[in-house]
């Protein structure tokens, strides 16, 4: 397999209950599916078929009640919950429909939240932070807290702080649902780039004109897949931007070097 199509995440036979015995509802049911790193996946489906479910799932935010999900070929239910909060804050980053700041903390706390896992002191936390909000033009706004801020503003600061530590998954809950058409279309084009350096994106959505930005679109039904279509083949799905820089000249330099240091 080339490293372009390689797999990041293996749902099969997936179940969530919620309840038990006559009270018990599934909002998985023998849930299967791949991802390849380098998706952006969108899905979509009525109310209460499983979607918040099925992002928290493979978010660690929860977990499964049967059945296997592999993170990077690795069975979670063999992770700790402890090394689970450390790969759940390096390796994904969530953007939840509401938002969720909090609102005690000004913005560029907020942002810098998710690097406390990255063994940086505060003072680079807090310098990063602000880089990646003046990413999102919100640097003006950086000791603002959330409540100053307008919702399109909020969201944007979301989203720098679902991307700040680098995450190579993000999972967005109707990161649009609450935006404006301005709002979700800069929305968009953020994380348009994001997926177009190599992470891979899990949205849900019930806006069917952003499908556009997807390279696959997931319908679900009542816990299950009722359709799901790939628009784009996994060969050209985008490389992750370190990856391409690794591959293309150093190897040439190496080999260079060798040969003039043998002369
Ligand atoms: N903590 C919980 N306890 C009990 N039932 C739950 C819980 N969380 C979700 N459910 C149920 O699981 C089903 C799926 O819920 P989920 O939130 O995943 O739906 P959804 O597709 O995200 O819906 P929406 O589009 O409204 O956000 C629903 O029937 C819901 O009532
Ligand atoms: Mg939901």
């Amino acid at each position: 397999m080339s490293e372009e199509t390689e797999t990041i995440i293996k749902l099969e036979n997936l179940t969530k209950r919620f309840g038990y015995g006559d009270a018990a509802s599934y909002a998985l049911k023998d849930f299967d599916l791949t991802v390849k790193r380098g998706e952006f996946i969108m899905i979509m489906g009525p109310s209460g078929c499983g979607k918040t479910t099925l992002l928290n799932l493979i978010g660690l935010l929860d977990s499964a009640t049967s059945g296997v999900y592999r993170l990077n070929d690795e069975p979670v239910s063999r992770i700790s919950a402890r090394r689970q909060a450390r790969l759940r804050a390096k390796k994904i980053g969530f953007i939840f429909q509401n938002f969720n700041l909090i609102p005690d903390l000004p913005i560029i706390e907020n942002v810098a939240l998710p690097l406390v896992y990255s063994g940086y002191h505060k003072t680079r936390r807090l310098i990063r932070a602000s880089e990646i909000l003046d990413r999102f033009n919100l640097k003006e706004k950086e000791y603002y807290f959330p409540s100053q801020l307008s919702g399109g503003q909020q969201q944007r600061a979301a989203i720098a702080r679902a991307i700040v530590a680098r995450p190579e998954i993000i999972l967005a809950d109707e990161p649009t649902g609450n935006l404006d058409s301005h709002s979700s279309a800069l929305v968009m084009s953020e994380l348009s780039r994001i997926h177009s350096e190599g992470n891979t994106i899990i949205m849900v959505t019930h806006n069917p004109s952003l499908t556009s930005y997807a390279t696959r679109v997931i319908h679900m039904l009542d816990g299950s897949i009722d359709t799901d279509i790939k628009t784009v083949a996994d060969s050209d799905l985008p490389v992750p931007v370190e990856k391409k820089n690794r591959r293309r000249p150093k190897n040439k330099k190496k080999s260079n070097r060798k040969k003039k240091t043998k002369k």
